[in-house]
């Protein structure tokens, strides 16, 4: 790509996703960050390779684009409160493993993250591949008539069905390296665009996910699942879609606002560990919930 002078930027498919070259993340001038986001913005999610680093490396980079965001639900590191430490250890076989299915990252909170940083440090030789899908697509190839239906509603986001104190879409609540914090907290709920409009570029996206979207606003949850579970399936139509392989020292960088992502499942019998950071987003807004409104309360369900 042309436009970039001090990275080189390689698309992974026609549809999302670049591999970002020529740069050590623990060295970035001003020129180099803005360049890295600008290919962020362009291609949703991007990739680097061999990047040794340390956690207070990791967050030094992380704090070129933004503040931390916050860490719910899930224990971060014993020094790092905003880094989670992601690890399906060789014996959790049968384990659900931490993102395992498709969502966008808290978008449960008011103001979800802006961008999710992720490095490898421990891989397995096949498997744990993460898949990132393209929700600018998503919207933008549904029909007219679609829409001009779907540009009005409003979702409800809630943490309850990995997080509440019911049966957990995580699975078994012991026998994780994880520790999974779950409360009646994450009972509550949040109102959020079903259709936002992205703060940088301007564009529409369908900013919904079969994780924390319980339903959509003033119907019932089987009502609205008719809607939305048509939605969640065209929005990973393959098209719309990347493969990251891991391997160690990579790191992806996704827009969380634009992007679903899924961790493959597919290695019992190996490690997986990877690092994650989360910067701070703004509070999602769109035709149905136009921005700068009062934030509405958060609802307890
Ligand atoms: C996540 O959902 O943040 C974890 C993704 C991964 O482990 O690949």
């Amino acid at each position: 790509m042309g436009h970039y002078k001090r990275i080189t930027v390689e698309p992974i498919t026609g549809t999302i996703g670049a591999e970002i070259g020529d740069v050590d993340l623990t060295r970035l001038d001003a020129e180099t960050v803005a360049e890295i986001r600008a290919a962020f913005l362009e291609h949703c999610v991007v990739f680097f390779r061999d990047q040794p680093l340390e956690i207070p490396q990791l967050k030094e980079f992380a704090g070129h684009f933004g503040p931390f965001g916050i860490e719910p639900y899930v224990k971060t590191m014993e020094d790092h409160p905003e880094v989670i430490a992601v690890v399906k250890e060789a014996d959790e076989v049968n384990a659900i493993n931490f993102g395992g299915h498709w969502h966008s990252d808290w978008s449960l909170q008011e103001n979800p993250p802006l961008a999710t940083i992720l490095h490898g440090t421990d891989i397995p030789p096949y498997g744990g591949d993460t898949l990132f899908a393209n929700s600018y697509l998503a919207y933008e190839t549904l029909s007219d008539g679609m829409k001009a239906i779907v540009d009005p509603l409003i979702a409800i986001h809630s943490a309850r069905k990995p997080y509440g104190t019911g049966k957990s879409l995580l699975g078994s609540k012991e026998r994780r390296s994880m520790t999974i914090l779950h409360s009646e907290e994450a009972h509550a709920e949040m109102e959020h665009p079903l259709v936002r409009i992205h703060p940088e570029t301007g564009k529409k996206l369908l900013y919904i996910n079969p994780v924390y979207t319980v339903r959509l606003k003033g119907m019932s949850e089987k009502d609205s699942s008719e809607i939305l579970d048509k939605l969640f399936r065209h929005s990973i139509n393959e098209i719309f879609t990347c493969r990251f392989r891991w391997r160690k020292n990579s790191v992806a960088m996704w827009d969380n606002r634009c992007v679903m992502h899924l961790a493959l499942n597919d290695y019992d019998g190996h490690r997986r560990e990877m690092h994650r950071v989360t910067i701070a987003g703004d509070r999602p807004y769109g035709e149905a919930m136009p921005r700068n409104i009062e934030s509405p309360e958060r609802m307890s369900s």
